[in-house]
């Protein structure tokens, strides 16, 4: 018997195939129910004692040989079916190309630019490491000024200073220090402050601040320009300025938008007011003007800045500062589907 499996042993290695259907014939007669393995395996009870091992092993290795050539020929013929062209096979689905998002803080930022562009105003940048003088004094702050502490600063060297700018304004300070009037401008970017952070603050952030110098600039001119910018942001028509405070603008104003009180939330981010602030303003401080070279009795001109993630945040209702900074991608894919 051994010398029978032996030749079917034979036989079963030497076998090649590139048919399904001989493949299947194979199968039928090494491995099928009534082939050649299942009757060995049933004269196995004659096979004399003495050479039941041997025989048993030789059984079992024919059958297991059988088994896996018919399962590499299967195989090699279906992949030579869906290769046979060089594209390999032209309806299998593609990968799916998967697509990155903007930053929330990128795409609130562009459409700031954007709306201000469509009225004429450039883009301008400057450096976050900033000098005293374009940072504060130059904005009617000087040394030992209280108002400095409106903005707590990181200093990077003190005598002569050099710190992280805690506002784009010295971006306009630069600006106005190398163009004439008519000036329109707005300077997008990072600013720093020594804050404790929490879900409505961050030692860093950024801006938008806007600068507009020519002659006869009034606070209507402001106030106008202002109602355009949200009516365009937010699709929001009403707003209102509240006097306040800046060291660099006078009269200087808070604007505040009306939201609404139409549903729970907004009740929540109003404080039951339907007011919100979105941004500071005013007129350019004469001061200023003369600091950047440019005459105070010719021109007059009006600032205004704004935080960017205060306004992501209401646009997309998103409820901590600290999200924007923290990368986790199950929070920026949502931005995927806007522009
Ligand atoms: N620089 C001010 C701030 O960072 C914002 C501002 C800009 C206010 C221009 C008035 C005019 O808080």
């Amino acid at each position: 018997m051994l010398d029978t499996i032996k030749k079917y042993h034979e036989e079963v290695t030497q076998f090649k195939a590139s048919k399904a259907d001989k493949i299947e014939k194979f199968r039928i007669k090494f491995i099928g129910s009534k082939g050649i393995i299942k009757s060995l395996f049933a004269d196995f009870k004659d096979v004399a004692n003495d050479q039941k091992k041997a025989v048993g092993q030789a059984l079992n290795e024919l059958k297991n040989l059988a088994t896996d050539k018919v399962a590499t020929l299967t195989e090699s013929i279906e992949n030579q079916e869906s290769g046979n062209t060089i594209y390999g096979d032209l309806t299998r689905p593609a990968a799916p190309v998967e697509l990155g998002s903007r930053h929330p803080i990128s795409i609130v930022k562009n459409k700031i630019v954007e709306i201000f562009s469509r009225i004429g105003y450039i883009v301008s940048e400057g450096p976050e490491i900033e000098d005293d003088w374009h940072n504060f004094s130059a904005l009617n702050l000087p040394e030992h000024h209280p108002a400095r502490d409106m903005q707590d600063t990181f200093f990077i060297e003190k005598n002569p200073d050099l710190l992280l700018r805690t506002h784009t304004s010295s971006v306009q300070v630069r600006y106005m220090e190398n163009h004439e009037p008519p000036i329109r401008t707005i300077s997008p970017g990072r600013v720093f402050r020594n804050e404790d952070i929490s879900a409505r603050s961050h030692c860093i952030f950024h801006q938008v601040e806007g600068l507009y110098i020519d002659t006869d600039v009034s606070f209507a001119d402001l106030k106008q320009t202002l109602l355009y910018f949200t009516k365009e942001l937010f699709g929001k028509s009403k707003i209102r300025l509240r006097p306040s405070f800046f060291p660099f603008t006078e009269p200087s104003a808070e604007v505040d938008i009306y939201w609404g009180l139409e549903t729970e939330t907004d009740y929540r981010i109003t404080k039951g007011t339907g007011w919100l602030e979105i941004m500071g303003c005013g007129m350019v401080d004469p001061n200023v003007l003369k600091n950047a070279g440019i005459d105070p009795k010719k021109y007059t001109g009006f600032a205004f800045g704004m935080g960017i993630e205060r306004i992501a945040m209401l646009l997309y209702q998103i409820p901590d500062i600290r999200m924007f900074y923290e990368n986790d991608v199950k929070f920026l894919e949502q931005f995927k589907a806007v522009q």
